[in-house]
């Protein structure tokens, strides 16, 4: 088939070279020519684990770029929506980006002959696809649902891991309003050894959200679960690796520690939140998974605190800057509001990250950034661990050059903590 993909963020270009790689014609729009000219040169804009290969492979064949809406949706049978859907100021859904999307492909579709399907794929609130896009299309294409097909297809990405999540599903979700478009949708997964679940749009977006949204509270469950095994010395990881073998539980995602980050788990259970308030329900439950998420970072300085006292003028050191490990994406990573109150608190911070620490730069320019663990953490009072980083794993050595050998480990990643330092976990 012949497939648009309109936003070229990891989702996007992502979604658009594992089409290609699975025999689909595809085209990626995006308004960033910067984005374009990369694509177009088999270059991945985003850093992600087998991207790079894939569009060596695909680009000026069966993958292009461009910023001509008219010319993609044209070209193309399915057009899929990978724009962001970023939080308002309250915490909501700021569904702006995707309303822009929506009028540009109906722009184009109204000078379309052909049946044309448009599916979202963006992380949308349930009724989004019915209620926002569907209307927006209708408007700019002067067509009606039926001489055009509408789509919801949910992606469960993760960051660093979205090739291989992509071409190895443990699900997929087709909703749509008509059998039609949904088989249409369908049929462009048949690569995969993978059934696609069928339902409507609204299902489809709920299912999305449901996803992320417990796997966020199972997070926050094991914080809380943490937080109390602190404080009677038990090992909360010993806790959960037993619970985990119950069969109903799993043992993934009961990792306990400074707490989730990420472009989506923060942002969607806030959107769920949301959206269940505007139609008059109270989340207790997803309103808890926030506040206990936004918690932990205050209780790694508080555990700081408790050992050295006073911040003011101390050498702090922060080993890991990321959201999680293998990307250099530091949306609402744990690091930041550890970073802010350590600064509140008059400490000097010095901080580093395997990639990360270009982005954070944009954000703390008045703190040290050094290019190995050893080089931030020389003359340091105290080193916080934040990010799960493989190589925080064998850190050994490296602590001989802190003026004080205090480490608090945030991400339980120090398994064999050195015999001359002080070790402290955050739930541990
Ligand atoms: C997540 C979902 O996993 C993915 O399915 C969805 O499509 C997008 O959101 P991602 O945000 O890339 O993916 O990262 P993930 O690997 O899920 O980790 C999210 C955060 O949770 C990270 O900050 C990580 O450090 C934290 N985490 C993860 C924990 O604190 N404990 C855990 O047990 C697991």
């Amino acid at each position: 088939m012949k497939i648009s993909v309109i936003g070229t963020g990891y989702v996007g270009t992502v979604s658009a070279a594992c089409f290609a790689e699975l025999g689909h014609d595809v085209i990626c729009v995006d308004i960033d020519k910067s984005k374009i000219d990369l694509i177009n040169a088999g270059i991945p804009p985003i850093y992600e684990e087998g991207l790079q290969e894939l569009l060596k492979k695909h680009a000026g064949k069966r993958l292009s770029a461009t910023s001509d809406y008219d010319s993609a949706i044209m070209n193309s049978d399915v057009s899929f929506i990978c724009v962001g859907t970023p939080s308002d100021s309250e915490g909501n859904i700021d569904l702006g980006i995707v309303k822009a999307a929506s009028a540009s492909i109906g722009d184009s579709l109204r000078k379309k002959k052909g049946y044309h399907v448009i599916v979202v794929k963006s992380t949308v609130v349930p009724e989004t696809t019915e209620k926002v896009v569907l209307p927006v299309i209708e408007k700019h294409s002067e067509k009606h649902l039926g001489e055009f097909g509408i789509a919801m297809n949910p992606e469960f990405l993760r960051e660093g891991k979205a090739v291989h999540d992509f071409m190895h599903p443990d699900k997929i979700v087709v909703g749509s309003m008509d059998k039609k478009s949904g088989d249409i949708v369908a049929a462009l997964y048949n690569g995969l050894k993978r059934e696609v679940t069928r339902t409507n749009p609204r299902t489809a977006e709920m299912i999305k959200y449901v996803n992320n949204s417990f796997l966020a509270t199972k997070i926050s469950f094991a914080n809380e679960v943490g937080n109390i095994c602190k404080e009677l010395g038990i090992d909360t990881y010993e806790v959960m690796s037993a619970v985990g073998k119950d069969f109903r539980i799993g043992p993934h995602f009961l990792n306990a520690g400074a707490g989730f980050g990420g472009s989506c788990f923060p942002k969607d259970v806030k959107a769920l939140i949301g959206k269940a308030k505007e139609i008059g329900y109270e989340p207790q439950l997803l309103k808890s998974v926030i506040a206990v998420n936004e918690g932990q970072p205050a209780r790694m300085v508080m555990l700081l605190k408790n050992k050295i006292g006073s911040l003011e003028g101390k050498n702090i050191a922060v080993l890991g800057l990321a959201f999680k490990n293998d990307t250099d994406d530091i949306r609402e990573s744990r690091s930041i509001p550890v970073i802010k109150d350590l600064l509140d608190e008059g400490a000097v911070v010095s901080a580093y990250d395997p990639m990360a620490n270009e982005n954070m730069k944009k954000l703390f320019g008045g703190i040290r950034y050094y290019s190995s663990a050893a080089d931030a953490l020389r003359g340091a009072d105290a080193c916080l661990i934040m990010t799960e980083w493989d190589e925080f794993k064998s850190l050994d050595k490296e602590f001989d050059v802190m003026e004080n050998r205090l480490v608090i480990d945030g991400r339980h990643i120090l398994v064999k903590p050195g015999k001359d330092i002080e070790y402290v976990g955050i739930c541990w």
